[in-house]
């Protein structure tokens, strides 16, 4: 199969795929989702991300249908009747199915599942940013569905040229991007937000902090302003999606690109992280 939809036991091509309108997500957004690389059929990271995938859904009150290793033996199982194993594993869970009613459904979630060919980037062409402002509401570190000022700024992004927006909150502290992290690089230190509720602790994030303290690179989790963002040495850009990217434009001045042997550092040792763990 290309792309494959799953839906509480029931699977087929994507496209074919369909959920009943009665499901809560149809109705509030009501769900949280999680979602990660796979390559070579081996999926990137799944133990971080599944542990966070619950951890939303338990921030939420949401039932969970599943344990987190049945989640695991269904992704695997699904991964393995693709065509061929370079993919994005994406899956979320909504609370049930009802009448709208704003108060809880009883009853487990409804667990979707859905994977796309897909591949990371080298991370080596430098991307463009935009800023904005982060209008989200203030449970970041919730990976819920309720993604429309995420959508709003990907498309603003998306019309000025550019390949994310980075929010920033007023007074100027830099979040995070719409559907990555963001982080400094300056005089050798990087920087990056605090795990706050402003922000999602992404697990590339995870990986990168992880990298610094592997290299012996000196890392501060302390929130920087959009001046700073402006002046940094290096922009570097983390999802899972594309790992880690660094950025030479933002908001159409030129930016980054003072220290690209860290950024080489930090790349490649985290490239080669990925593509030893799906060789
Ligand atoms: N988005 N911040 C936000 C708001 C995100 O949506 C994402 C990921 C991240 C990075 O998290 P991680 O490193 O765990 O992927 C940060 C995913 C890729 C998405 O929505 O498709």
């Amino acid at each position: 199969m290309k792309r494959l939809g799953y839906y509480n036991g029931k699977f087929g091509p994507l496209e074919e795929m369909t959920v009943p309108m009665n499901d809560r997500v149809c109705w509030f957004g009501d769900g949280v989702y999680d979602a990660g690389p796979c390559r070579n059929y081996h999926i990137f990271a799944l133990d971080e991300h599944v542990d966070r995938f619950f951890r939303s859904a338990a921030a939420l009150k949401i039932e969970m249908p599943v344990s987190k290793e049945e989640l695991k033996e269904t992704l695997y199982s699904l991964v393995r009747k693709m065509d061929q194993g370079n993919l994005f594993v994406y899956y979320q869970v909504t609370r049930g199915t009802g009448i709208r009613k704003h108060a809880f459904t009883d009853g487990p979630g409804n667990l979707w599942i859905t994977l796309n060919p897909a591949g990371i980037s080298d991370g080596l062409e430098p991307i463009q940013l935009i800023t904005t402002e982060d209008t989200r509401f203030f449970h970041c570190d919730i990976k819920t569905l309720n993604l429309i000022p995420t959508v709003m700024a990907s498309q603003k992004a998306e019309e000025a040229g550019c390949m994310e927006a980075v929010f920033y909150r007023p007074g100027g502290r830099v979040t995070e991007g719409s559907h990555s992290n963001v982080h400094i690089l300056k005089d050798g230190v990087l920087h990056t937000a605090p795990t706050d509720h402003l922000i999602l602790p992404g697990i590339a994030r995870a990986h990168l902090l992880r990298a610094c303290t592997a290299l012996g690179i000196e890392f501060r989790e302390e929130a920087f302003t959009l001046d700073e963002l402006y002046a940094a040495d290096e922009v570097i850009i983390t999802s899972s999606s594309h790992l880690c990217r660094h950025a030479d434009r933002i908001d159409g001045r030129d930016a980054g690109g003072k220290d690209p042997v860290l950024y080489e550092r930090l790349r490649s040792y985290l490239l080669n992280e990925f593509f030893t763990a799906t060789a």
